[in-house]
């Protein structure tokens, strides 16, 4: 790309907030615009973060030449065609997750990725949380082993969803929110992938038949006719592994909400509970226990331990946005150290990921190769839960191109190494 970054942002609801003035911040970045269907929502925020520039639609955003990125937050089922107009249009592209809800879209982005070099980056927190961090330099240096089996789970319970839902939604929110779970397979997908380094071959779905009487999910009452409110993948992956990701929408749980429970190598293995990161390595006959909470929760959480109400705190969600120790604050550019994070300290790391991407023409490490590895899993696993668990095959886009070279970013701390 010649010169910075012009980004419009499609979708002023609430999540965009958060990153409007990440990007703004971020050295590479020029100016921003914003569009929105609900005029009151994109002037205010307009108003709110101070942009350069408001369009009256998706398609006159994608009509200005001097716009040459879009960032998309829309609601989730929307992502796939919008990201294809805007890389038909000649823009690069940063998508919330997910990357799309079809497989043909994944194939598509995919394929205008490889034709056009335009850089495709999808903004997946999971990639990012500390458990990753930390799984991801343990397994990619062989410490651990040969990857045995994985666990990981985004349980997000939909009376939590409620208002969100609602806000864009209206009298009709229900029929969105009943999206099948695994069709936003990626925050659980996402952290196991990234941390095991390897991707689905085959995959079996199981779900479970909701009778809420919230009446969201079943047959007619929402756009898929999706009865699932919960669904389990079990993965089958090209390393020899296996792998169970949980994504659930109807769970008695709150926090933490998207973790690893368990990856297993065959010399060193990692478990969480809670709060409580262990990592085991075998040395002879004889376990050698290492508690790393201290590493991957983030000081604010931790000064709290030992306080009355400490671990109910924890359960709601409390002490969740900030960056933990093993989390390489030290690759952000310095206009990023006053801004607000979240998820787990993500955000600055995937509004970084994107921009380096896109000025530099380099990959970002959730390039769209990589984000059809951590989306497919869960468009089939949809599929073989509607066959009652039938083991589907998973399909692949490969590697990028061998000569388009990768951002280099160490994500771990290297004090901490
Ligand atoms: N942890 C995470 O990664 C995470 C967390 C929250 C949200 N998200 C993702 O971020 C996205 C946005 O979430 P949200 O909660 O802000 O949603 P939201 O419903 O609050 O906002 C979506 C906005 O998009 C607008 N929109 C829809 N179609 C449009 C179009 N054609 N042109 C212009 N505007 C359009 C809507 O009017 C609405 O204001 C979702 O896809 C969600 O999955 C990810």
């Amino acid at each position: 790309m010649t010169g910075k970054i012009r980004l419009g942002f499609v979708g002023c609801g609430a999540f965009v907030q958060n990153f409007i003035p990440l990007f703004k911040a971020h050295p590479y970045v020029e100016w921003v615009a914003v569009t929105d269907l609900i005029r009151e929502r994109r002037d205010e925020t307009a108003k709110k973060h101070g942009v350069t520039r408001v369009y009256d639609s998706f398609e006159d955003m994608l009509k200005d030449p001097e716009i040459n990125a879009v960032g998309i937050f829309t609601q989730r089922q929307l992502h796939g065609p919008m990201t294809i107009a805007a890389l038909k249009a000649g823009k690069n592209v940063y998508s919330a997750v997910p990357m799309a809800s079809k497989v043909e879209e994944i194939h598509q982005i995919v394929d205008l990725v490889r034709e056009t070099g335009l850089t495709f980056s999808m903004g997946e927190t999971g990639h990012y949380r500390p458990c990753s961090v930390f799984c991801r330099n343990k397994m990619s240096s062989g410490e651990m082993g040969d990857f045995v089996y994985g666990a990981a789970q985004y349980h997000h319970d939909m009376r939590h969803f409620y208002k969100s839902y609602m806000r864009s939604g209206g009298a009709d929110w229900k029929k969105v929110a009943g999206i099948p779970p695994t069709l936003y397979p990626t925050h659980s997908t996402g952290m196991l992938l990234s941390s095991i380094g390897s991707y689905a071959v085959k995959v079996s779905g199981f779900g479970f038949v909701d009778h809420h009487e919230d009446d969201i999910f079943g047959e007619g009452k929402n756009l898929w006719d999706n009865p699932f409110s919960n669904t389990t993948m079990i993965m089958r992956l090209k390393n020899g592994g296996t792998a169970r990701a949980n994504e659930f929408r109807r769970i008695s749980w709150y926090g933490p909400q998207s973790y690893i429970t368990s990856i297993y190598g065959t010399k060193a293995s990692y478990e969480f509970s809670v709060t409580e990161h262990h990592y085991v390595r075998l040395e002879g006959m004889d376990a050698v226990h290492e508690n790393v909470s201290k590493l991957l929760n983030p000081p604010e959480m931790e000064e709290h331990r030992g306080e009355e109400g400490f671990l109910n705190g924890v359960t709601n969600n409390k002490w969740c946005n900030t960056m933990a120790p093993v989390q390489n604050a030290g690759r952000l550019p310095a206009e990023f150290i006053d801004q607000r994070d979240g998820h787990g300290g993500t955000h600055k790391f995937m509004v970084d990921d994107f921009c380096k991407a896109a000025y530099t023409g380099k990959l970002s490490p959730t390039n769209a190769w990589v984000a059809a590895r951590y989306n497919l899993p869960g468009l089939v696993a949809y599929q073989s839960a509607l066959r009652d668990g039938e083991p589907l095959e998973v399909p692949d886009c490969g590697e990028p191109p061998a000569n388009w070279e990768w951002l280099d970013l160490v994500d771990y701390s290297p004090e901490y190494l």
